[in-house]
């Protein structure tokens, strides 16, 4: 049993810890502010006020350019900073312009999201979708709206777009003086003061500040300022104040302004997580039973991730800590199969870069090198036993069979299709119609197909061929109503391989009616929705 001193020392180490992602559309600027905060943490260690790691962006330009290299962004790691006393990690969500489950399950593992808008575009797609799933989890939103330093909309419109469209109350904390495209600076709206930005060459260091009473900012900006100012009032007017319940209740949303490439507005926003950022709280388990942040230790693991590197072949499966002190070394068990896991080989890392890590507190993510036992969703603990829920399977939308181009290749091609099923990047299903070669690959977006085939190529030496499928609707069914479906036309059931699930895939909800019509009495159950 951990004695009170060490509860007590874990609860203050998960108490600094801030976890979150960002969310937004592809192009907003999400690499650009993730750079621009490496930097910051990075500028701050140098002035020796917390340990900042040197070369970091050294770090974060090595990952991207693997990314780019392989012209899809597929990796996906958190970056660890400190800032003031506070312990950040900050959980990459693969960026690109389609649906992904990969994305979700990192939502899974954070404790607030930063909803990074692009000033001229506000909400889109992408960002929307990324939103709902936040909604769903009842994740504290904080919104940063980027690229004020070129034209764009309004801020009042900006706002008002938050509230009609995603109903999150948008309660400012900065206010931009200069409209978008000639930015000044932001107000503070709490002290009232203004901060003054001023451009270091290149955005290379973080922004020169300087701040400046409302007389010396009045005089500065004239008119700019004063209807900045005007602005406020309105605001003042309809109550638009931060509320921090309202914020962790995910029902307000405080809103920043900022200029992420020449890096304006970012430690406001590291200012705005430190304050107001939930830390990591106690974790319900399956049962609904909450699992305090004190607890022994227990994690989960939200992404598994193999070939990150070309020189090891290897399998890293990231572990969400929720709950105790990880050591490097320990012991701990594997929920699903009540074994022992040794947790010899347990590493941080960003992308390519990899540090080998001792000790882990609530809300760090931990990489177990070689962890091929452990799966998607799977719990780890020590002490008292808990399973954390299964991460949410999400509805497939898009079918298609996968066969090896060259039937010489297929032994690879079966290692590869079962690697990928085991990371979930695509879901794979079968049927004895369609026989071992041919497996059909679930998507909920069509980039994912490409991820498959493209890690296919350049990790396993298979080139693929693709077929799609004629379905867009899936149903839970059961081997009875499996029986009556045999032959019926644009139907077909499947076997999920991942959860031994059968799904019934129908061409489109028409024929998915009409069958049911038809043969009353069938199993067709909706998938549960992701969330
Ligand atoms: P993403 O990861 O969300 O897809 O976006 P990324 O950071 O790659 O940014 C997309 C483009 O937007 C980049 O320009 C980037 O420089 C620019 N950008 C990001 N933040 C700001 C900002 O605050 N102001 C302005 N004006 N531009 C911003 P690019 O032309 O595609 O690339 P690059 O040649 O600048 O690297």
């Amino acid at each position: 049993m951990p004695t009170a001193t060490t509860t007590t020392a874990v609860a203050a180490e998960a108490a600094r810890r801030r976890t979150f992602a960002v969310i937004s559309h592809p192009d907003a600027g999400k690499s650009t502010i993730t750079e621009a905060l490496a930097l910051h943490a990075h500028v701050i260690g140098e002035a020796g006020a917390v340990h900042g790691k040197a070369g970091r962006r050294g770090v974060v330009s090595d990952w991207m350019a693997m990314e780019q290299q392989r012209g899809i962004s597929i990796t996906s790691a958190v970056l660890q900073f400190a800032y003031r006393d506070l312990i950040i990690n900050l959980l990459d969500t693969p960026g690109h312009a389609d649906f992904s489950e990969d994305t979700y399950r990192v939502l899974t593992a954070v404790d607030c999201a930063v909803m990074l808008l692009d000033a001229a575009k506000g909400l889109e797609p992408q960002t929307l979708k990324l939103f709902e799933v936040c909604r769903a989890r009842q994740i504290p939103v904080i919104t940063f709206i980027n690229k004020w330093d070129r034209p764009g909309q309004e801020p009042l419109a900006l706002l008002d777009e938050i509230e009609q469209r995603i109903k999150l109350r948008p309660t400012p904390i900065t206010w931009p003086v200069g409209i978008a495209g000639e930015f000044h600076g932001v107000i503070d709206r709490r002290a009232g003061e203004m901060t003054a930005f001023h451009r270091t060459p290149g955005g290379a260091t973080a922004a020169v500040e300087e701040q400046l009473d409302p007389h010396q900012a009045a005089q500065r900006y004239g008119e700019d300022w004063r209807r900045a100012v005007e602005e406020l009032d309105l605001l003042a007017l309809t109550g638009a104040d931060h509320d921090q319940a309202a914020f962790t209740a995910a029902v307000a949303t405080p809103v920043l302004f900022g200029a992420a490439v020449a890096n304006f507005g970012v430690r406001q926003l590291l200012d705005v997580l430190a304050t107001h950022a939930p830390a990591p709280q106690a974790r319900p388990d399956a049962e609904g039973q909450p699992r305090s942040v004190d607890a022994p230790f227990a994690g989960f693991v939200f992404k598994i991730q193999a070939n990150m590197n070309k020189a090891h072949r290897d399998q890293v499966a990231f572990v969400r800590v929720c709950s105790g002190r990880f050591t490097r070394g320990m012991t701990a068990i594997h929920a699903g199969t009540g074994r022992p896991f040794a947790t010899k080989y347990a590493q941080q890392m960003f992308g390519a870069d990899r540090e080998t890590i001792d000790e882990a507190y609530p809300g760090d993510v931990v990489g177990l090198v070689n962890a091929t036992a452990l799966g998607i969703g799977d719990t780890l603990y020590d002490g008292r036993a808990v399973a954390f829920p299964p991460l949410p399977s999400f509805v497939p939308e898009h079918f298609a069979v996968l066969r090896a181009a060259d039937t010489s290749t297929y032994k690879r091609f079966k290692r590869g299709v079962e690697q990928l099923d085991a990371e979930g990047v695509v879901q794979v299903l079968r049927n004895d119609r369609r026989g071992e070669q041919a497996p059909v690959l679930a998507a909920v977006g069509p980039m994912q197909f490409e991820v498959a085939m493209a890690r296919l190529d350049a990790e396993f030496g298979v080139t693929t061929g693709l077929e799609h499928l004629p379905y867009e609707l899936a149903r839970r069914t059961d081997r009875a109503s499996e029986e009556r479906l045999r032959g019926v036309a644009g139907a077909e059931v499947f076997t999920r391989v991942r959860d031994g699930a059968l799904l019934a895939l129908f061409t489109n909800g028409w024929r998915l009616r009409a069958i049911g019509d038809s043969s009353p009495g069938l199993t067709l159950d909706p998938l549960p929705a992701a969330g």
